[in-house]
């Protein structure tokens, strides 16, 4: 979609569709001057409640004498001059839904009457593009018919020439966000008979070619033999897909300066293995690759925001299935921190996974790394959709990533890491066991990792909840958490 920040009278605008905020109190300043009959027109509408006072209820007027606007879509603010930010979520939602019912190709909305309690006109700019990204996108890839039209371009009327210089600052930045956000949501989206670990490898040298900063390396299995990644290796052991170990390198400052890393699991199907899944829900297993789909996703905002900072993406790509070859219960893998691990189950693959990416990152000399996984179910239980689950052996890192999380809309909470959770994964054959027992799953997952995670500053993101909605014709990716990622990593750049 088309973002336009423009500035003027309410009154002489030229759109298919005026949207309007309106205060409990029904006062609408941008409209003082409105020839009368129109004035009477809006009253009356009001005055008998025909909008109801309810955060996002909306009401449509159309050709209202003395407007230049064929339509006119009053949306109810509430009580106070300020909105939370619930709230303006709330009423920006209804905005969008109530233009995508209509055929509108294009419409204004005015920002005046649109302030959130403690928000700058940067932010609503970003969130007003990020989440009007968001309801444009539809996927359409695996069907016959092709998703139908929708609006096009969206005005945003600033109250002033001074506010158009930020605004177009703000909706610029938004359109890299929502597009990395969109990037992972495609490919979180896809079948996992498509979106293989071949198929990522592939994707992600085409991702490469778009920027001179963006370099990509791909690791094959023998490549990965030679490193001594047998944990990981364990994991694709059972599939007739092999695995990529797939290196971004986006450089957009000195090659003395230490970059952050991403690191995402990419399971891009994940059977269980031979500790074999139950059958309800299983096809929602294609997106254990959704961790992967954020590190391409913050790629993608990297290469059109440009910052000045060094970022390392790796993800591991593989897919999770039985066969006579696959790794067995019970079987002991050397991971390539020299470190043994008993596979107690092998639906317990995220970590395998990552704990060798995590050894490998350590070549880089990060100044953070930030793992991103689907990596627990018990996460979905604890947290469900709203929060990611996060842990950190570093208590800025933690900090930061919260303040980027409430910035981004894109929220964390945080878990222990205590020791008294590390002995449940204790195994009397390997120097660690992949599972810890019942009892805090989340926990014991992030105790594994934190296992290969000690030369740095590191925190886990366990996106299992958040990061696609489950069954019904909701089902889908969120592309979650790029909208955080890219928030901490411009941060980081200054
Ligand atoms: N990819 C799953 C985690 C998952 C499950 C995410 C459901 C979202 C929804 C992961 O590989 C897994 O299977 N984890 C197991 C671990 C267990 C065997 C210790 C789980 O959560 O059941
Ligand atoms: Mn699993
Ligand atoms: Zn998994």
């Amino acid at each position: 979609m088309k973002y336009i920040v423009s500035t003027g009278a309410l009154l002489k605008v030229k759109t298919d569709w005026l949207v309007i905020a309106v205060p409990s109190t029904q006062k609408i300043s941008g409209l003082v001057g409105l020839e009368e009959n129109g004035q009477q027109m809006i009253k009356g509408a009001l005055a008998t409640g025909d909008l109801k006072e309810e955060v996002g209820s909306t009401l449509v007027l159309r050709m209202v004498p003395g407007l230049q606007a064929k339509r006119l879509m009053l949306v109810s603010s509430g009580e106070k001059d300020q909105l939370s930010e619930k709230n303006f979520r709330t009423l920006y939602s209804a905005i969008l839904t109530g233009l995508r019912a209509s055929t509108a190709k294009s419409a204004t909305i005015s920002l005046e009457e649109i302030a959130v309690e403690g928000k700058s006109l940067d932010w609503l700019c970003k969130q007003m593009v990020v989440n009007g990204e968001y309801s444009a996108y539809q996927y359409d890839t695996t069907k016959k018919q092709p998703a139908g039209p929708v609006l096009r371009q969206i005005t945003f009327l600033a109250g002033n020439r001074k506010q158009i210089s930020t605004a177009q600052r703000a909706v610029d930045e938004g359109l890299a966000i929502a597009n990395g956000v969109t990037c992972a949501r495609q490919l979180g989206n896809l079948p996992g008979n498509i979106c293989t670990p071949g198929f990522l490898a592939k994707n992600a040298r085409a991702l490469a070619r778009k920027s001179p900063k963006l370099t990509v390396k791909i690791i094959d299995e023998k490549e990965m033999k030679l490193l001594k990644m047998g944990s990981f290796l364990s994991v694709s052991a059972g599939s007739a897909e092999p695995a990529k170990l797939i290196i971004f390198e986006y450089k957009g400052a000195a090659k003395t300066e230490k970059p952050h890393a991403l690191v995402g699991k990419g399971v891009t199907f994940d059977s269980g293995g031979i500790s074999l899944k139950p059958g309800a829900g299983m096809d929602e297993m294609k997106f254990d690759m959704c961790g992967a789909a954020s590190v391409f996703g913050a790629m993608t905002s990297l290469i059109e925001l440009a910052p000045k900072m060094n970022v390392v993406g790796i993800v591991g790509a593989v897919e999770n299935m039985p066969s006579s070859t696959a790794t067995k219960p019970g079987d002991v893998v050397t991971s390539m921190s020299g470190k043994t691990i008993e596979v107690l189950n092998t639906d317990a693959e995220g970590r395998l996974v990552l704990c060798d990416l995590l050894t490998y990152v350590e070549r880089f000399k990060p100044q953070s790394v930030i793992d991103i996984a689907t990596l627990t179910g018990a996460c979905v239980v604890a947290l469900g959709g709203p929060a990611t689950g996060m842990f950190a052996n570093d208590e800025a890192l933690a900090e930061q990533l919260n303040v980027s999380g409430e910035a981004s809309g894109d929220r964390v909470w945080r878990l222990p890491l205590w020791d008294d959770y590390q002995e449940s994964l204790n195994s009397p054959f390997a120097d660690i066991a992949n599972v810890g027992g019942r009892a805090a799953g989340s926990i014991t997952a992030a105790c594994f990792l934190s296992r290969f995670t000690e030369d740095y500053r590191w925190a886990h993101l366990d996106i299992a909840g958040s990061a696609w909605i489950s069954g019904g014709m909701k089902k889908g990716s969120t592309g979650r958490p790029v909208g955080l990622l890219v928030d901490y990593l411009l941060a980081q750049a200054g």
